[in-house]
């Protein structure tokens, strides 16, 4: 379905040929003065220098030629040149009993849908997920629906860091601990237990004691380099040691994106790309992409037209070690072979900016990706405290994810149960969805690459923008529609939408038919927060409508009939909205 703009649009520009002009003048925006009209074309002044004449002159032409569309109410020529426009009331409800019939309300498919890979959680193999991992997870998961609501093939993939020193770190500490385990024994070649020897809170207490204990003692520190460096060339017990690990971790890992209500379709880590490194290296020298600096092997991609340094892609230490950049080159490789992307797009903290740039450019000078495949880095900003630093916890220390949920659902729980009585088990599940949307909506309600305050008292609010007062929004219609059903039974069907009869009911309808329009540019721009800044627009103008209107007891049928069809379509576009931003919303709340 054509948006609401692009139906103006066509007319205005309709009206500048007819009038002799060039169409390229007739385009139309939403209007910036919603106190003077609805929508507005500010072509005339543009129009006026190529055709030497005043503004003002070709705006009333164009007005005088728009005065007899049945689209308009209103259409003015303000000086120096604007033209104001106001769609009538039938055009709106028009609109929007086309967006009901339509299964997408109007949203059309990417005629162009592509194969996406997102790489996003990035979460570490036996290190607490903490809320810097939050981000990641929360915007690749809407991104993701996003893509996919628009017909894009999209696969996520979670790209476990399972493969960097701390692995042997953790090891060597376990040896130091328990060096009766039989991994350590290494004339051992039985089979090794199914049970791993740690449970994932052992797990998570021995790395940052090992961390700790390798920076105090450097035989430790060698020690550990050695496990490494044998882990990755194969070692039995280490791997054995290492898979029991992945084992652990990816448990309690799953049970967490479980709780953000996030998914992955590949559960793939960094060791899995790592018997793409010796090929992709080979390839790389053969063709004469690398050269040797301080002893290290690395491909240089500074361009000529650079404002900044851009330091050379570093391939291979000179001690034949691999790093974080070789890992995610040979991912590249590795996701070329085996699902041969469209698009690339990592999700990470914006610090690793440069990093992505550095890579996305060796992978393309190098022939890593087709020509036409794109690679995208989506950089998101710090969650801060109200003190405008990194969230911390109260004690100064890096704040666990699965506390910070804890205290919200807490926070929630304590606002439901005041001033009434519900059961608790039901009021704890109520509170688990509605801190979920409060958590979620107060991140992605901010510019991705902006750092913001992460602010409790007011993320869990039920007034405001925010996600509790979005499901408050859903809840309550949902409400009237059940006592509609109760009371009309016999008229379970809602009639058409007709045009609006109060100033509220006319704003909600021209708010709601600007959704297509607005997740179409949410969608090109991959940016989540036009879907709450719209959903905020909406719950307000619906709020506004529902005290303003007597729904349920309106007496003519015709009119109620029209309110209960609006009203599931405002709870219908705000239900696609939440499920894209990755929530849910409770019967009641
Ligand atoms: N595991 C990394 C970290 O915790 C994030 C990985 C991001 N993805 C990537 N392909 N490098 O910082």
């Amino acid at each position: 379905m054509k948006t609401v703009i692009e139906l103006i649009t066509d007319e205005v520009k309709q009206a500048f040929i007819n009038k002799g002009y060039d169409e390229k003048y007739g385009f139309v925006t939403i209007s910036n003065r919603p106190d003077l009209c609805q929508y507005q074309c500010n072509g005339a002044l543009a129009a006026a220098k190529q055709y030497k004449t005043a503004p003002i002159k070709i705006a009333q032409e164009i007005v005088d030629e728009l005065k007899s569309s049945a689209s308009f109410k209103e259409v003015a020529a303000i000086m120096p040149g604007f033209i104001n426009i106001t769609l009538t009331d039938e055009f709106l409800s028009d609109y929007l009993n086309r967006m009901r019939a339509d299964e997408s309300l109007g949203c059309e498919k990417d005629p162009n849908p592509r194969k996406i890979l997102i790489d996003y959680g990035g979460p570490n193999i036996a290190k607490p997920l903490h809320v810097g991992h939050m981000r990641s997870a929360v915007i690749g998961e809407s991104i993701k629906r996003l893509l996919r609501f628009f017909g894009n093939t999209v696969i996520g993939d979670v790209h476990l860091g399972d493969w960097g020193t701390q692995m042997g770190l953790i090891i060597a500490e376990l040896k130091r601990r328990k060096p009766e385990l039989v991994y350590f024994d290494e004339g051992y070649e039985g089979e090794y237990p199914k049970e791993a020897p740690f449970t994932i809170s052992e797990l998570e207490e021995i790395y940052p004691a090992a961390s700790a204990y390798s920076k105090e003692n450097p035989e430790f520190r060698e020690e550990a380099k050695q496990i490494t460096y044998q882990l990755q060339n194969g070692h039995r017990g280490y791997t054995a040691i290492w898979k029991h690990m992945i084992d652990v971790s990816v448990t309690d890992i799953k049970r967490l994106y479980d709780i953000l209500q996030v998914s992955f379709d590949l559960w793939k880590a960094e060791s899995d790309a790592q018997p793409y490194i010796p090929d992709m290296i080979k390839y790389l020298k053969d063709n004469n992409y690398t050269r040797i600096s301080e002893g290290a092997l690395v491909v240089d991609v500074k361009e000529e037209t650079d404002t900044r340094e851009i330091p050379p892609c570093i391939i291979q230490k000179s001690d034949g070690a691999s790093l974080y950049n070789t890992t995610d080159l040979a991912t590249i490789v590795e996701r070329m072979e085996l699902f041969n992307p469209d698009k690339i797009i990592y999700i990470t903290d914006k610090r690793q900016e440069l990093y992505f740039e550095t890579v996305f450019r060796c992978a393309r000078k190098t022939k890593l990706v087709r020509e036409d495949t794109e690679l995208i880095h989506i950089g998101y900003g710090t969650m801060n405290g109200k003190d405008g630093k990194p969230f911390k916890t109260r004690e100064g220390g890096v704040m666990r994810l699965e506390n910070l949920i804890n205290s919200v659902n807490e926070e929630v729980y304590r606002k439901i149960m005041e001033n009434r009585t519900m059961d608790e088990e039901e009021a704890r599940a109520i509170a688990a969805r509605v801190g979920l949307a409060a958590l979620k909506y107060g991140d992605l309600s901010n510019q991705i690459s902006k750092d913001y305050v992460f602010d409790i008292d007011r993320f869990t609010s039920f007034e405001g923008d925010t996600g509790p007062y979005i499901l408050y929004t859903i809840v309550r219609i949902k409400s009237i529609l059940a006592k509609h059903a109760e009371l009309y039974s016999d008229n379970k069907e809602a009639g058409e939408i007709r045009p609006a009869g109060s100033e509220q009911e006319q704003a909600l309808m021209l708010e709601l038919c600007k959704f297509n329009e607005m997740l179409r540019s949410a969608y090109q721009e991959l940016a989540p927060h036009r879907i709450c800044a719209f959903m905020y627009d909406i719950a307000n103008a619906f709020n506004s409508f529902y005290h303003e209107t007597k729904i349920i007891t309106e007496e003519d049928e015709v009119k109620r009939s029209s309110y209960i069809a609006l009203i599931s379509l405002v709870l219908r576009v705000l239900l696609t909205c939440i499920d894209i931003l990755g929530f849910t919303a409770p019967e009641k709340m």
